[in-house]
Formats: C-alpha cells, structure tokens, sequence
C-alpha cells in the first residue's frame, strides 16, 4: 500500500492545529515534519516544540526528518517531544550507525535521508538495520520546488536492493512531487510519499489529497 505524509512545512502555521487534524480526516497516511537548523541547510523552520503540540491533537504516526548537522544531539527530545519515525541524513552523521542503533534504542523507527546527489550505493552496508530510507528528490531546505528528474532512476535502484536484502523497508521520496508526477514516483518503488505545496495548495486540503492518491 503506498502512503501519504503530507509536509506541514507548507500548511498554514497560524492555523497549524486545524490543519492537522484536516490531514487526518482526509485521509492522511502519515504527517511529515520538516526540521531544519539554518546550518544543514540554509533554512530553519521548526522543532521539538510543535511536535509536541500537535501530538496532542493527532493519532497519525509522527515521520520526523531532521535537516540537522549532528542530529545524535537531539534525538532523544524528538523520541520525546511525539516523533515515531525519525530520519537523519546520511551527510548530516559521521556516525550513522551509532545514531541509528540510538533512535531503535527508544522504541522509534529509524531512517536514512540522503540528498539528490548522493548515490544509492552508500547505503548498502546500512539497509538492512533501517526501517526507511527517504530520497531527496529535491535539495533539502525549501518547500515547492521542482522535482529532479534524475532521482527517478535512484528509486528504481534502492527499490531493487530492497526487494534483496530489506523487503519490508519504507522508501520514501521528498520533494516537488505532484498529482502530475507521483505515479512514476510510485512506478520506480516509492512506497511512502511527501508532498507539501501540492496537499496545502489554496488551502484546499480534502481536494488535494484527493486529487493526489487518483493519480497514483
Ligand atoms: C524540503 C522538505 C520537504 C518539503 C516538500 O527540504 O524536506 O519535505 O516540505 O515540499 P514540496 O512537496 O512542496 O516540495
Ligand atoms: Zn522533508
């Protein structure tokens, strides 16, 4: 089944709450939080926080990716503040093992980001400890930008050397996808899918999603 997981990066955050529960109730699979330092990547958005205020108001599972330089700092505030998943990049970590073995280690899931221009073949020693591995498909820091094509073909290649040594792994694609793109998102092995500016977009939330799932 693939899945949904809406980025609040471009909900309305002087209406966060209603939004989130309109993700819920329109069928959202998942609500992916977007955290960025200012460091990592030229932007800073938010961070333990919101997560635990919307935690409050929301049963969907919390899929946390942290655009953060050293991101073993923090990771027990956001396995506390609500996250159930939470991403790291693989540029971000110089110890990505340990920090993965550290977020299991709170009964969280764990994944692995890595940036377009990053090659597939640098998580092949690390598959198999993961429960999900999200491709950037655009460059990490800013909502509505335009997908990069050449991410397409990175899909197809995690997804063979999934099928082989981690079939149950979630891969995850981030970035510029939209009701005209997401079926060759999902057609290279996409199983868990974000979206942004294409869920929030005129703040017709019900509508967009909608539209976004009949184009899988
Ligand atoms: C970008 C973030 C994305 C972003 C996606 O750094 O990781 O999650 O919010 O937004 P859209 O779907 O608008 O590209
Ligand atoms: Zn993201």
């Amino acid at each position: 089944m693939i899945k949904l997981s809406p980025s609040i990066l471009s909900a309305d955050l002087s209406k966060l709450g209603e939004d989130v529960i309109a993700l819920e109730k329109f069928g959202a699979d998942m609500i992916h939080i977007d955290v960025m330092d200012g460091k990592f990547v030229p932007n800073i958005s938010f961070g333990m926080p919101i997560i635990k205020a919307i935690r409050k108001i929301s049963k969907l599972n919390f899929d946390v990716h942290l655009m953060i330089e050293e991101p073993s700092r923090y990771i027990e505030d956001f396995a506390v503040a609500g996250a159930d998943i939470i991403t790291i990049h693989y540029e971000s970590d110089i110890h990505l093992d340990r920090t993965i073995k550290y977020i299991k280690s709170f009964g969280k899931k764990a994944g692995i980001a890595i940036n377009p221009a990053t090659p597939i073949s640098v998580l092949e020693c690390i598959i198999e400890e993961v429960d999900m591995i999200l491709i950037m498909s655009v460059n990490p820091g800013f909502g509505g930008q335009s997908f990069i094509n050449y991410t397409l073909n990175k899909i197809s290649q995690l997804k063979k050397i999934a099928d082989k040594y981690n079939p149950s792994l979630m891969i995850e694609v981030d970035g510029g996808i939209n009701a005209d793109n997401i079926k060759a998102v999902v057609d290279a092995g996409a199983n868990v899918i974000v979206a942004g500016s294409a869920v929030f977009r005129n703040n017709e939330i019900e509508k967009n999603i909608r539209t976004l799932k009949e184009g899988i």
